[in-house]
């Protein structure tokens, strides 16, 4: 078994035939008291401020729970891929399965990364919960995959329903150009045109530039009563929302529609008021009216202080921990990845988010879509819901 794992790691053909060696000693004895959870995290480059809140609601767990499941020392071997670089993300798995000899990955903030993991999860059997990575279809493309996080098309879609249904004829839009920006821009476009809406142009900007100046001056010459745009959280969604209004779109009454990256509540403060009425769709806000959402809410603000915001980051992460740690406890620390995965389809919990099941067939979560805006409550800037479209059963 040990070495069927061993040669199928090596036919992926990469650098790692060194310190791939040590599969084939025989396991530490410590190893079995263990579970050893490999996290791939961006806590540098581009998504540095996502792979921050990530790591909260990493820590809130496991400072909640402590880290013993089923008489096992949770062990969490953290590794920074440095953003959207999938050579290196694919390379920390197969070093975390081959050399530290991780029971499963997770982790995964930007799609690239997710992407480039698949064939290693496949190949080497690791059970790999994405906690945020979001283009639709990668949990599909392989069994020992799934993700706890949320897809585009699964926000985009209520969004353009929302817009075309709601005054806004006609939209220009706007994404990052790579998966997440192509699935949000489809699913978007098919649900705002089904329904009336006009979209008048469109355009994809590029990953790695926070500079957006050029393309809403084309939105200003052509007038749509929205734009619906997607771009990565963090600090292009915060310059993004900003370049909106510093260039007059918001004065010349063109509307903001969106999902919810660009208004993270880590990152309203920093766009400030000018985030007041952005319209966004999402499966989490910060404000969301639970027991469950109001227990997360106050616990981490005892954890991270009363100026640190709570955010879909934090969640997805402490969701996935709470679900990695249940799914252990349920197979009484039995890690075997077939028995790993067929414990996470089709399971099923209240989230802060709301309730949330693990679709047994695409091993990504069916879940509610909220549509919110932007207001002060509080003395802080929140996404309010106002209405929300639940999943199809
Ligand atoms: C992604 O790369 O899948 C991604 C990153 C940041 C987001 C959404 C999606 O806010």
């Amino acid at each position: 078994m040990q070495s069927d794992r061993l040669s199928s790691l090596l036919s992926l053909g990469t650098a790692l035939l060194l310190v791939a060696a040590p599969l084939a000693l025989p396991r530490d004895a410590l190893a079995a008291d263990t579970i050893k959870i490999g996290v791939i995290n961006s806590t540098s480059g581009q998504f540095a401020d996502l792979g921050v809140k990530i790591n909260e609601g990493i820590q809130l767990y496991m400072k909640q729970h402590g880290d013993t499941v089923a008489g096992k020392r949770i062990e969490l071997i953290m590794r920074d891929d440095t953003g959207p670089n999938p050579d290196v993300t694919k390379r920390l798995a197969l070093e975390l399965i081959a050399r530290d000899k991780v029971d499963l990955l997770t982790g995964f903030v930007s799609t690239p990364g997710a992407i480039a993991t698949i064939p290693v999860a496949t190949e080497a059997r690791k059970p790999t919960i994405i906690m945020q990575a979001a283009t639709g279809g990668i949990t599909e493309r392989s069994p020992y995959m799934a993700r706890l996080s949320f897809t585009l098309g699964q926000v985009a879609g209520p969004m353009g329903e929302w817009a075309a249904k709601n005054g806004l004829p006609t939209v220009y839009t706007i994404v990052a150009d790579y998966g997440p920006g192509y699935d949000g821009e489809a699913a978007f476009i098919k649900a705002y045109t089904a329904n009336g809406g006009k979209v008048i142009g469109g355009v994809r900007t590029p990953l790695a530039s926070n500079d957006y100046a050029v393309y809403l001056q084309r939105v200003l010459n052509e007038k749509p009563s929205a734009v619906f745009a997607f771009v990565p959280a963090g600090r292009s969604g915060i310059a993004f929302a900003k370049a909106f209004n510093d260039m007059g779109l918001t004065k010349a009454g063109i509307k903001l529609i969106t999902t919810g990256d660009i208004v993270s509540e880590n990152g309203l403060e920093a766009i400030g008021d000018s985030a007041l009425g952005i319209i966004s769709a999402y499966h989490y806000s910060a404000s969301h009216d639970s027991p469950e959402n109001k227990a997360l809410q106050k616990a981490y603000t005892e954890a991270y202080g009363p100026k640190a915001r709570l955010d879909f980051l934090v969640m997805q992460a402490y969701d996935t921990m709470s679900v990695i740690c249940n799914v252990a406890e349920q197979l009484r620390g039995d890690m075997d990845p077939d028995k790993v995965m067929a414990a996470l389809a089709g399971y099923k919990f209240v989230s802060a988010r709301g309730p949330v099941v693990i679709n047994a067939q695409t091993r990504t979560v069916d879940q509610t879509v909220y549509i919110r805006r932007v207001e002060k409550r509080d003395g802080l800037l929140q996404n309010i819901e106002f209405d929300k479209i639940e999943p199809a059963r």
